[in-house]
């Protein structure tokens, strides 16, 4: 069976039920360049093979990022005032010129002291953990690693970083009663948080123009383009880039990775075995857990790929949480195996987007694994695990556990 099979990639709950893997599969192997007819009005392309997602990703000047990476979301249509301003929803040339600006404030010495930071946090939450016996890892744990790097790419404190945290959550979780009251209009539901963010920020800007430092705000404050300064909402978009790539990321991977830890004992006990393996296991967890679960390209001029036409202005998604389950590229990709090598995935996708936090996100999880795997006792469920209702970020909003 070639033909439409009726996969609706936008619906929620093949998400929240852990059904779209199945789904994915089905679509690898039958309709891999699959014309999806969204139940919400959105027709789009969806490659799902690593090979295609790859390509795609590379060809930037064929696939454009303006109409932003969200599916329907927040920074939907090219008239949408975030095409071209964002870093994530920019374009050559300006992408270029707004990465060299903003990459000083991700920069090694930064992640030096995110390090350090998140060390502090991670060490105070565990002990916490241990002491009681257990904890709720989505909500108690995985939220100070966000919180630490927060704290120092944008010079904020403890407080300040959860506040943040609060609001990102709910821009993501922007279907889930988690988050937010989902009656009414979506539309105007997201322009409300995208301005409580921004409304953040703005105070934050305010003080630094008195306080300037090495902090992301500070940085923009300063940069350049073109010989022009930035507007004041091209540096909140650009924060909001930042704080909105980062905030869920790396917290939900590190509760999808000790799920999956949980769930595959024999793993665990090999890790324990053998820390030296923490650098892949951490690879395979962001590959198991392929948290961005897809990007948006559109369509710049007609291309074919594998007999298939697509045209110029269409959209097209980028699916990284199938393309890491790609038989062809990945061995046993159904397998979660912490010594997996070599390890491709493009969970932090690829090509001149590719993930500028990757390295405060390694650090971040290398820190709480090397905390979490030592422990005395092993890690069980002690309740209910809920999933995020997203189809672009793979979410956990409660992870219970108890140490055994
Ligand atoms: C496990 C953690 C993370 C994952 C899985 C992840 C995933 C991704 C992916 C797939 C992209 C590519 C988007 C595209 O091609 O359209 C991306 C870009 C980006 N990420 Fe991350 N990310 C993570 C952590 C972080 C952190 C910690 C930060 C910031 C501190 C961050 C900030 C960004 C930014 C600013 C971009 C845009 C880069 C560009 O357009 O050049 N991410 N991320």
């Amino acid at each position: 069976m070639t033909n439409n099979p009726g996969i609706d990639l936008t619906d929620v709950e093949l998400f929240v039920d852990g059904k779209h893997t199945e789904a994915l599969e089905w679509l690898r192997a039958h309709a891999p360049i699959y014309r999806n007819e969204g139940g919400d009005g959105n027709t789009f392309w969806a490659l799902t093979r690593y090979d295609d997602v790859l390509w795609a990703y590379r060809e930037h000047a064929l696939f454009g990022s303006a109409r932003g990476a969200i599916l329907g979301g927040s920074f939907r249509s090219e008239d949408d005032t975030a095409g071209n301003r964002m870093l994530v929803a920019s374009d050559l040339p300006r992408h270029r010129l707004l990465k060299q600006q903003i990459h000083p404030a991700l920069a090694a010495s930064v992640v030096a002291r995110v390090t350090e930071q998140v060390r502090v946090l991670i060490d105070a939450a565990v002990e916490r953990m241990v002491a009681q016996g257990g904890a709720d890892v989505a909500t108690e744990i995985a939220t100070e690693l966000p919180a630490g790097a927060l704290m120092v790419v944008m010079g904020i404190d403890h407080a300040e970083a959860h506040h943040l945290i609060g609001l990102t959550r709910r821009m993501v979780g922007f279907r889930d009663e988690t988050f937010v009251d989902t009656g009414g209009d979506q539309k105007l539901r997201l322009a409300w948080l995208q301005a409580e963010i921004f409304e953040f920020f703005a105070e934050l800007l305010a003080q630094r123009r008195t306080r300037t430092g090495d902090d992301l705000l500070s940085v923009l404050s300063r940069a350049r383009l073109n010989g022009r300064p930035l507007s004041e909402e091209d540096i909140f978009y650009n924060c909001m880039n930042v704080a909105v790539g980062g905030n869920e990321t790396s917290s939900y991977t590190a509760c999808l990775g000790l799920e999956a830890l949980i769930a595959h004992p024999e793993q665990y006990e090999r890790l324990r075995q053998s820390p030296d393996l923490l650098p892949s296991a951490v690879e395979e967890m962001l590959r198991w857990g392929s948290v961005n679960a897809y990007v948006q390209r559109v369509v710049k001029q007609d291309v074919e790929r594998d007999g298939v036409l697509l045209r110029a202005g269409e959209s097209v998604t980028l699916w990284n949480v199938s393309a890491n389950r790609d038989e062809t590229q990945f061995p046993d990709a159904h397998l979660f195996d912490v010594g997996r090598s070599p390890n491709r995935h493009l969970s932090y996708g690829a090509g001149i987007h590719r993930c500028i936090g990757a390295p405060v996100a390694q650090t971040e999880l290398l820190l709480l694994f090397e905390r979490l795997i030592p422990i005395s006792g092993r890690f069980a469920l002690a309740g209910e695990v809920r999933r995020l209702r997203s189809n672009f970020i793979l979410g956990t909003t409660s992870l219970p556990v108890e140490i055994r």
